[in-house]
């Protein structure tokens, strides 16, 4: 297994290299691709086999018994995050985006708001609007870099119309692996306003040495009862065009009334992400992800001495995920031109930090799971993006 080898994703309908050219007018010859969070490498083998065994068989009809799945699931929470899951918590969704949709569509009503923690994963406030309701973004605030909660700020950007509270643990974009009290601070701000915490944690499995992830199930039981869990294999093993998620709830009437959504809107598992998921929630798909931790701690420690060496752009410090958050703020240059020296000079696609809400908007997203020769590049193509301020 070598992270290393580069893989063209070129023609493969990927979205994050075709659709480089109509998005950033570039071609993928040309560019380097780190903007959607998708990796450049192939999951564990145990995956590929699971979906070779299908291949051989031949006959793709609707899926039935879900027990191993199940148990795998249950395996991988509790030796990988001392979590107990039930396996009647559990309901599959396609994808987190979705599992996030309809976790709007059980709990809230149109008009109502949800709170999110900015700058955020950009596409809770385009679900939430689409449905209906609308934002309450609640600013993150930075300490030497790294985001922090502070419920008491929070208050005063409440309007009574609030609902719910989408948190993302570990975060996207910066990467902060909340704390135990960080934890605690908002599901007692979710009690004291009334909100259903749904704690995505998707990211949970990308965690870097010397860091430790708590699932907010833990560190919060006494919510339990307000509190609707979401984890998915997609982002850990690089198999998000399987479009399988999972929504983890305890409490009998949450679950019942998510049950209600599923049904109405005729959900029901794709077979491929299900094999997939179920391979990769094993002890082989442990070793890779472990593996694959330890290459992205290079890439990032890389990334990060590279930036350091550019006067005015900070990248902050990655407690987990393989997207690097970059501060442009001292380049004392508008979003207008930065971005015009990334994607125009150094051609690099990247996400930008107006998408991910306020707080955002000084700062670009690289996505860093991709061959380390891949980062050296972008590296030095910043390097004479930005050469004139040397
Ligand atoms: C926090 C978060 N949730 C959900 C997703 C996407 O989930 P899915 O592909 O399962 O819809 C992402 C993708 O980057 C994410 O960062």
């Amino acid at each position: 297994m070598t992270f290393d080898t580069p893989i063209s994703r070129a023609g493969s309908h990927c979205v994050k290299w075709d659709m480089l050219e109509p998005l950033y007018g570039f071609k993928a010859d040309e560019g380097l691709a780190m903007w959607v969070a998708d990796m450049e490498f192939k999951p564990p083998q145990v995956v590929q086999d699971s979906l070779q065994k299908m291949l051989d068989h031949g006959v793709y009809g609707y899926f039935g018994d879900d027990t191993a799945y199940l148990a795998a699931i249950r395996w991988w929470m509790q030796t990988r995050h001392g979590w107990e899951v039930q396996p009647d918590w559990i309901f599959t969704t396609h994808g987190l985006v979705n599992g996030t949709a309809l976790c709007v569509q059980s709990y809230t009503q149109p008009g109502d708001a949800v709170v999110l923690m900015t700058p955020v994963y950009h596409a809770f406030a385009r679900v939430i609007k689409a449905a209906g309701r609308s934002v309450t973004e609640c600013p993150l605030t930075l300490k030497d870099g790294l985001a922090q909660v502070d419920t008491a700020d929070w208050e005063k950007y409440l309007t009574g119309k609030e609902r719910m509270f989408i948190l993302c643990s570990p975060h996207n974009p910066g990467g902060r692996v909340w704390t135990g009290e960080e934890l605690r601070q908002i599901a007692d701000f979710c009690v004291k306003h009334d909100l259903i915490l749904v704690s995505d944690e998707i990211h949970h499995d990308l965690v870097y040495p010397g860091q430790k992830h708590t699932v907010m199930a833990l560190a919060a039981p006494q919510i339990a009862d307000r509190l609707v869990m979401m984890t998915a294999t997609t982002k850990t093993f690089n198999i998000a065009g399987a479009h399988i998620g999972n929504v983890i709830i305890a409490d009998p009437a949450l679950r019942k009334t998510f049950a209600g959504t599923i049904n109405a809107m005729g959900i029901s598992p794709n077979s491929f992400g299900m094999h997939m998921a179920t391979a990769a929630y094993s002890p082989e798909g442990a070793a890779w992800v472990d593996a694959l931790m330890r290459y992205l701690d290079g890439n990032r420690k890389l990334f990060d001495e590279g930036i350091a060496k550019i006067p005015g752009l900070r990248s902050t410090p990655l407690e987990a995920t393989y997207l690097a958050w970059v501060d442009f703020s001292g380049t004392g240059m508008a979003p207008e031109e930065f971005i015009e020296r990334v994607e125009k000079q150094a051609k690099i696609a990247t996400n930008h930090g107006s998408a991910f809400g306020t707080g955002g908007e000084s700062f670009l997203r690289f996505n860093l799971a991709c061959p380390r020769a891949q980062v050296v590049e972008a590296v030095s193509r910043l390097e004479r993006a930005f050469a004139d301020l040397q």
